[in-house]
């Protein structure tokens, strides 16, 4: 049975072919008859919206599970709660806090787990984000992407995604905001290109893409004065983006705030794929639940 908690559950060529289903106008209906159980513990707009859809075109029924109505750990233990999902549905995809969750979900064997963000990797992201730069560039050997910002669930997944692709990433951020040792060995062990940078000029310099994230992700609201201090610098703006290659797009995962991580210049502007991003979240969950629930099955 496999599972998707990060982009490196899969290896190059299962990335290239999810990447490749995510382009199919006519999906196969793997789940003609059968359920996807959304468990959010925290808001989504893109995510639900996308896996919603995306379970649909494949012919499923999604059901969306808040957080009190399932009480993980509370009103039942996660493992108890995974066993009685797997009896309804073909896939349990979750939005939790804590990582571990999904991999305790994961480890039961009893039903694919599809992470929708933890605290340590948002890889349904990162399926859209190298989808939309591939619809953009083609094949993404060679191509630069720097990532300007928080060093966060968003960046470490994007960035395995980017060099299992044969991209260069460039990271410019504080310096108490970046990459863990252990974030670094994973990236190498799939072969990421990883150059980080302490200005943000050096990151973008001729890069193909920018991506930014906001500098306060949900639940650390309490650090937001803090954050605000330390990201200042890490303004995407125009001056920034003319620092890139000229032909360079604009990359975020949203939702965004104008006037903090990005200008509303930049944000609404001609380089910006913010909204074929977005609207890419259904093609590469698509693509994903096709790949595990169809062709994954069998691997
Ligand atoms: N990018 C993203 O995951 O958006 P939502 O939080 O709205 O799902």
């Amino acid at each position: 049975m496999r599972h998707f908690l990060e982009v490196d559950d899969l290896d190059a060529a299962e990335l290239r072919r999810v990447l490749e289903l995510a382009a199919d106008n006519d999906p196969p209906a793997v789940l003609a008859g059968r359920g996807v159980a959304l468990v959010f513990e925290k808001p989504s707009n893109r995510t639900r919206n996308s896996m919603e859809m995306a379970v649909f075109a494949l012919g499923g029924h999604p059901v969306y599970i808040w957080p009190e109505e399932l009480g993980l750990d509370t009103r039942e233990s996660v493992e108890d709660v995974t066993h009685t999902l797997a009896g309804y549905h073909a896939c349990v995809a979750a939005r939790v806090f804590d990582h571990a969750v999904l991999e305790r979900m994961a480890a039961l064997d009893v039903v694919p787990v599809v992470n929708l963000l933890s605290d340590a990797g948002h890889p349904m992201q990162a399926l859209a984000d190298v989808l939309t730069l591939a619809d953009e560039f083609g094949d993404l050997a060679g191509r630069i992407v720097a990532f300007v910002g928080d060093g966060n669930n968003v960046f470490r997944s994007l960035a395995l995604a980017v060099g299992l692709l044969g991209a260069e990433l460039r990271f410019a951020g504080p310096a108490d905001y970046r990459l863990s040792d252990s974030d670094r060995d994973r990236l190498a062990a799939v072969g990421t290109l990883i150059s980080e940078h302490d200005r943000a000029l050096d990151a973008v310099d001729g890069a193909d893409a920018v991506y930014t994230d906001v500098w306060t992700s949900m639940g650390q609201e309490a650090e937001v004065d803090r954050r605000n201090l330390a990201f200042e610098a890490f303004r995407v703006d125009e001056a920034l983006m003319d620092a890139a290659a000229p032909h360079a797009v604009f990359l975020h995962c949203l939702p965004a705030h104008r006037g903090q991580e990005v200008t509303g210049e930049v944000m609404d502007g001609p380089a910006s794929r913010v909204w074929p991003q977005a609207a890419n979240r259904m093609h590469a969950a698509r693509g994903l639940l096709a790949w595990l629930l169809g062709e994954g099955v069998e691997s």
